[in-house]
């Protein structure tokens, strides 16, 4: 059994996984805040945390969105999770009865995909444009299906990088809410914004009406603490604290909880996302001019971890790829069902930028000629 997901394959540049460069991840900081928690709250920092979260991550988190975001939760709105997917699982669990339609973006993050279809729901792919979401929502329950939520990634989304405009990001949610269908907002990647503060999460606003925006330390801090947060409903977070698992366990991950607030407070967190910013900005930007220079045009995503390139054919063109030295994952993954094979999703969090550059030189000839310029 090894220690970590991750698995390299010799000569091949993987741009396929969603993972940080590891030198992002701050180790001797992290070492330096779970000393700091210890100290402060001894033995309370190892015990049975608070159903919710420990406050004092609830309350350093709410000084936080005030910042990065157009309105700031109170403690009572926020649950502390063990992650975004977590949070995704606990309110399907929650939200979804078996047999109920979910509706999703299309395309949207592929693995949400499957937390949502472990619930044995109907996964129906509909883009946030809000009058389809409304037809859809109405022809689904004319047809006498019960829609449980709408799960959607519009701050620097995954797999596009791209967020969602603000016409359509304060239209949504009032047509979701009138409709009475939960937006869950997956933010996961609002602290990583290269080109200027990211835009207002649509829980924002909403005012929290008919909104529940889920988000993780995982892509801001590191993944493997398996931390994150959802803001929504006091009656939500109280419902979710009220779980049996909850009660018997109490907080989820609450040594990690309390080492995060001690990270926080201190501004070891706003240092190293600032790093982190200047990092993931640098990789960006290789990537795209060497696309560019290779002659391959690509989107320039604002903030996030992705580039979604136009690829026709992408899934017959990925053995090659391969054989080339270079990895990807065809876009129809991202669809409920599968989608158009006409995209992929390159990842610019794991390598650094000569690894970036030399990558993108090695998949360019074959984007060319599986896309040849108009005679
Ligand atoms: C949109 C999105 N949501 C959630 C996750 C997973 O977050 P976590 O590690 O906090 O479960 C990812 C990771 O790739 C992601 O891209």
């Amino acid at each position: 059994m090894p220690t970590i997901q991750y698995t390299g394959r010799p000569g091949v540049l993987d741009l396929s996984w969603g993972h940080p460069h590891p030198d992002a991840l701050p180790v001797d900081g992290w070492a330096a805040a779970t000393g700091a928690a210890l100290r402060e709250l001894g033995w309370r920092a190892l015990t049975y945390g608070h159903e919710a979260g420990p406050v004092e991550l609830a309350q350093w988190l709410c000084e936080r969105l005030a910042v990065t975001d157009a309105r700031a939760p109170v403690p009572a709105e926020v649950f502390v999770t063990a992650g975004a997917s977590h949070a995704l699982e606990l309110l399907s669990t929650q939200l979804v009865e078996p047999g109920d339609v979910v509706l999703v973006d299309a395309p949207t993050y592929h693995l949400a995909l499957r937390v949502l279809a472990d619930r044995r729901a109907e996964l129906v792919g509909v883009p946030p444009d809000p009058e389809t979401f409304g037809e859809t929502v109405t022809r689904l329950r004319r047809a006498g299906r019960r829609v449980a939520l709408y799960y959607l990634v519009p701050t620097f989304g995954n797999p596009t990088g791209a967020s969602l405009a603000g016409d359509r990001r304060r239209a949504l949610p009032a047509v979701a809410d009138r409709l009475g269908v939960t937006v869950v907002e997956d933010d996961t990647y609002r602290e990583l914004a290269y080109d200027g503060p990211a835009p207002p999460s649509l829980w924002a606003l909403s005012g929290g009406a008919g909104v529940v925006r889920i988000g993780s330390f995982a892509k801001s801090v590191a993944p493997g603490l398996r931390l994150g947060w959802l803001t929504g409903p006091p009656a939500l977070v109280t419902a979710l604290a009220g779980r049996g698992y909850v009660d018997s366990g109490g907080g989820v991950n609450h040594t990690a909880a309390v080492a995060m607030a001690a990270f926080g407070r201190s501004g070891a967190f706003a240092r190293h996302v600032a790093s982190a910013v200047e990092r993931y900005r640098a990789q960006r930007d290789a990537l795209v001019a060497a696309l560019g220079a290779a002659g391959v045009l690509s989107p320039v995503p604002a903030g996030g971890w992705f580039v979604w390139l136009a690829a026709p054919g992408a899934s017959a063109l990925l053995p090659a790829a391969e054989a080339a030295g270079v990895s990807f994952v065809p876009g129809r993954r991202f669809f409920a069902g599968g989608g158009p094979d006409d995209h992929l999703r390159l990842s610019f969090s794991m390598l650094g930028p000569a690894d970036l550059a030399e990558a993108a030189g090695r998949l360019a000839p074959l984007l060319r000629a599986a896309s040849p310029p108009p005679s």
